[in-house]
């Protein structure tokens, strides 16, 4: 069925289906946001999700132990804040339960299993055509894309890894660290997951040994038993950026110690200022930091090539492996799927940065591109739903008032 009981489809031709509103693609917490603000304005829409649950990264390439970074007040969605009782740093399953109630409480009901494949605006009707894998085609005035920052996973081609012989498996498989006790585990990167990864390892007695290829600003979750993201978000009202990044490398210093001395390098460039100019998201520590100390995980240089049961290093050491990690990352898919360049670039990021980056030509939207998690997907849903129910109370108002003039004139004749 349709997202909405007032949507009404046109049948174009067989397969295709005229969108009465917007066509929403995404039903992660992006997609949600900006259908419960469309639904508040009485605005019809259609909704597709590839997967056959809403926020399929969250149910289904998450491990068990995640938890938001930062506060949750940084964390709801348009028109709902959490329950009371959740705690600070809401659960993954926590998460999932405020979205399933979401989507219900704003009668979200996404079309499942359909993946758009290619979509295009075509001048001639001045219309954006989305085909899906399911094999329709929607037609629609307004586009919507909200198919996240991380749609499709990062793996790297590394020599020699199809003989490595092991178990290897990217983050977005990994679940808990129950089945590699004893294991010598490598993880190949050091963003918010490898670090967690191998914090969940060590607790689960586990060897993991951590790649830290390059340099990483690790910043401590809280300091003072405040959120260091809430206190960074407090300054920056008043102080420039540079300024923000230097105080919180103090009070990281204080709180952390010198990372260096782990093999934890730090970039020249300043936390936020590095998010805000190559969206690379600072790790917040929640103890990985003191395993790295006390020795229980191994901070390693980049994999050079891996060999039967072993990973050779780029300092040339060999190190014995039963089992590779690849928190490698993600990226987001809209350039395989999207024929348009204008707003959105070859990496599928939008190209105006935040807070400018949600609406393009032509009806074209985007939310969730800004690089700022969950607080970035509220603000830019409640803008280009606002948007999108402007025009829309616009031009009902211009074809009823067509209606009525037409009528008059029949009844006149
Ligand atoms: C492990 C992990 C932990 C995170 N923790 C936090 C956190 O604590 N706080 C925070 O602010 N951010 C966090 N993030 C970032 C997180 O991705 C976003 O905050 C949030 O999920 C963005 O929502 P979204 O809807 O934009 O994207 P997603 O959650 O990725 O949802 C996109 C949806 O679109 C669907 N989709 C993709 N392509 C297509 C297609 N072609 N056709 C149809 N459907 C499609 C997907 O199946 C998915 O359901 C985390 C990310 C990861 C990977
Ligand atoms: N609880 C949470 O809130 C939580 C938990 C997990 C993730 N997240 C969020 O989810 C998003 C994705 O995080 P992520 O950690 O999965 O990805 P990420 O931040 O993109 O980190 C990927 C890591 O992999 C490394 N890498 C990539 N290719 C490599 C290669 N060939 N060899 C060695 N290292 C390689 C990168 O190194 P370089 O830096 O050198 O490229 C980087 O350290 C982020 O926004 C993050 O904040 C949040």
């Amino acid at each position: 069925m349709s997202s909405t009981a007032s949507v009404r489809h046109e049948t174009i031709k067989r397969g295709s289906v005229w969108v009465n509103g917007p066509l929403i693609v995404g039903a992660g917490p992006s997609g949600l946001a900006v259908a419960a603000c469309l639904k508040t304005q009485n605005v019809p829409f259609i909704i597709l999700e590839r997967a056959h649950c809403i926020a399929s990264l969250w149910q289904n390439r998450t491990y068990d132990r995640l938890r938001l970074h930062l506060p949750k007040q940084f964390c709801h969605l348009p028109n709902l804040p959490f329950p009371g009782h959740f705690p600070q740093y809401p659960t993954r399953t926590q998460f999932v339960s405020y979205l399933e109630s979401y989507a219900k409480r704003f009668g979200i009901k996404p079309r499942f299993g359909e993946a758009a494949i290619a979509g295009r605006y075509d001048g001639t009707c001045g219309m954006w055509r989305v085909s899906t894998g399911a094999g329709a085609e929607y037609i629609c005035q307004w586009l919507v894309v909200a198919t996240g920052e991380n749609g499709e996973r990062v793996v790297p081609e590394i020599e020699g890894l199809p003989e490595f012989g092991g178990e290897v498996v990217h983050a977005s498989e990994y679940k808990s660290g129950a089945g590699y006790k004893g294991k010598k585990v490598l993880v190949v990167g050091c963003g918010n997951s490898g670090m967690e990864i191998c914090l969940d390892l060590c607790q689960h007695n586990a060897l993991p040994s951590m790649v830290v290829r390059d340099s990483v600003h690790v910043l401590p979750r809280e300091v003072f038993g405040k959120s260091t993201f809430e206190m960074a978000v407090a300054m920056m009202n008043w102080l420039p950026l540079w300024l923000v990044d230097r105080i919180l490398l103090i009070l990281a210093r204080l709180a952390l110690g010198n990372t260096e001395k782990y093999g934890l390098k730090r970039p020249a460039t300043g936390p936020f200022q590095l998010k805000k100019t190559k969206g690379k998201t600072p790790v917040l520590d929640i103890g990985t930091v003191e395993k790295i100390k006390s020795g229980k995980i191994k901070v390693v240089s980049g994999v050079n090539k891996f060999f039967h049961g072993e990973a050779e290093l780029v300092d040339r050491r060999r190190l014995d492996v039963d089992a590779v990690i690849l928190a490698t990352g993600y990226r987001s898919n809209v350039h395989s799927w999207l024929q348009e360049s204008e707003f959105f670039s070859k990496d599928g990021q939008t190209k105006t940065p935040f807070p400018d980056g949600w609406k393009g030509e032509n009806g074209l939207y985007s939310v969730g591109f800004t690089r700022r998690g969950l607080s970035g997907v509220f603000s830019d849903a409640v803008r280009a739903a606002e948007d999108i129910g402007r025009i829309w109370k616009e031009e009902r108002s211009q074809a009823k008032k067509f209606l009525a003039y037409r009528r008059r004139c029949n009844s006149q004749l």
